[in-house]
């Protein structure tokens, strides 16, 4: 499988958890943007590898108007060899319009990413986000009308939140029944304004562990397939299978990144920057990383462990000649010996509380 991931900058307002490249309200540079964007994707043409998914993020890519949007796809559709399994955008509710659904729709689009975040009014206004409960009731059902892969996003463990309202939200996720659920936990990244207010060290890493387990126990009627994700039957996510396996993409657009031959490659964070290279005619490249040998292995670990089948050990003896349950024994079994993992049928998983401090058995397994 390979994907496109396409970033669409554009906000209305900054939320305060957020450190994704956005630009707040600053709509006179939409058509410009779409037009350097236009020209990145013919700098790819010619291409002749099948991709199976899209993916536009932002950013809030409903905001700008969907001829945007079409323009994109159709200059998508003369330089890459799309064949579709999956095509998503994500969606901020307040947003939504039964206009720019049926234009997604008819360009094929077959997934929407609806970030909600929380049921709970209050805290919404907290978060900074800009819409009320009746525009995630609202949207979802014009959406519905059009498409049934609709994912909520959702965080939570962010300062102040309660066990209760987890119940609010889970709550309104039954009632709306979606197909897919984000549920992520907050994560307090340098430079928002949540980071300056509230300190990583007064994080109650109990109740938060608390609120994960209640999630997923909730959730038992949909496959708990990836650390944070949620779905029902066939919705598991394609495009985020992509990066999670370890598989190609290209990222197009202010601050995406892409991953081919075994090079990552990071686009330009700063719009000035970005025009600057495109005019030139240049890839607007800020940076390429080799994965060597060594960052594969680690990738190949993280990647596989956050899904919940596993890391399977034969396949990564295969890959890299390595045992890596025999080199890690004393470590793995004292994880499984404290209920965060198992090892069975060749495979190390985590147990769902094993899930939630994962990020120490990835520096376990570093040193
Ligand atoms: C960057 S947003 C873009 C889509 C849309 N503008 C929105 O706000 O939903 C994509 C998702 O990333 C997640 N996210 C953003 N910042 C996060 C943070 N600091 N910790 C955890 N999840 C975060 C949110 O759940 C959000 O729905
Ligand atoms: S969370 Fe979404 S809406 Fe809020 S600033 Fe980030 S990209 Fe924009």
């Amino acid at each position: 499988m390979k994907g496109i991931y396409i970033h669409i900058p554009f906000c209305d307002y900054k939320c305060n958890y957020c450190d994704f490249s956005t630009m707040t309200k600053q709509y006179k540079r939409i058509d410009e943007y779409f037009n350097l964007l236009k020209k990145e994707i013919i700098m790819y043409q010619n291409l002749t590898e099948k991709i199976d998914t899209i993916y536009i993020g932002g950013g809030t890519p409903n905001l700008v108007d969907s001829k945007y949007i079409e323009e994109v796809y159709k200059f998508l559709n003369e330089s890459f060899n799309l064949q579709l399994k999956e095509f998503t955008i994500e969606c901020n509710p307040e947003f939504v319009t039964k206009e720019k659904i049926e234009s997604y729709k008819n360009i094929g689009i077959n997934r929407i990413s609806l970030g909600v975040q929380t049921f709970n009014e209050k805290y919404n206004d907290f978060l900074g986000r800009g819409h009320k409960i009746s525009d995630v009731l609202n949207s979802f059902e014009i959406i519905s009308n059009y498409i049934d892969n609709i994912s909520i996003d959702l965080i939570f463990g962010f300062p102040k939140q309660t066990l209760e309202s987890i119940d609010n939200d889970l709550k309104y996720i039954n009632k709306l029944n979606p197909n897919h659920i984000s549920w992520y936990n907050m994560i307090l990244e340098p430079g928002t304004k949540f980071y300056k207010e509230f300190e990583e060290k007064n994080r109650n890493e109990d109740l938060e562990y608390e609120m994960y387990l209640k999630i997923c126990n909730s959730l038992q009627n949909y496959n708990h397939y990836e650390i944070s994700n949620f779905a029902k039957d066939t919705y598991e996510s394609k495009h985020n299978k992509i990066y999670w396996r370890d598989e190609e993409y290209y990222g197009l657009g202010l601050s995406s990144s892409g991953y081919i031959n075994q090079k990552r490659y990071t686009n330009e964070f700063y719009f000035p920057n970005y025009k600057k290279k495109i005019l030139k005619n240049e890839k607007p490249v800020n940076f390429f990383e080799k994965i060597d040998l060594e960052k594969r292995k680690f990738e190949f670990i993280i990647t596989n462990m956050r899904l919940k089948q596993g890391l399977d050990l034969r396949e990564y003896k295969e890959k890299f000649s390595v045992d890596l349950y025999m080199n890690n024994k004393k470590m793995i079994d004292d994880w499984i010996n404290r209920g965060l993992l198992n090892h069975e049928n060749g495979y190390i998983t985590f147990t769902d509380r094993g899930f939630f401090v994962s990020n120490s058995f990835f520096i376990d397994i570093l040193i």
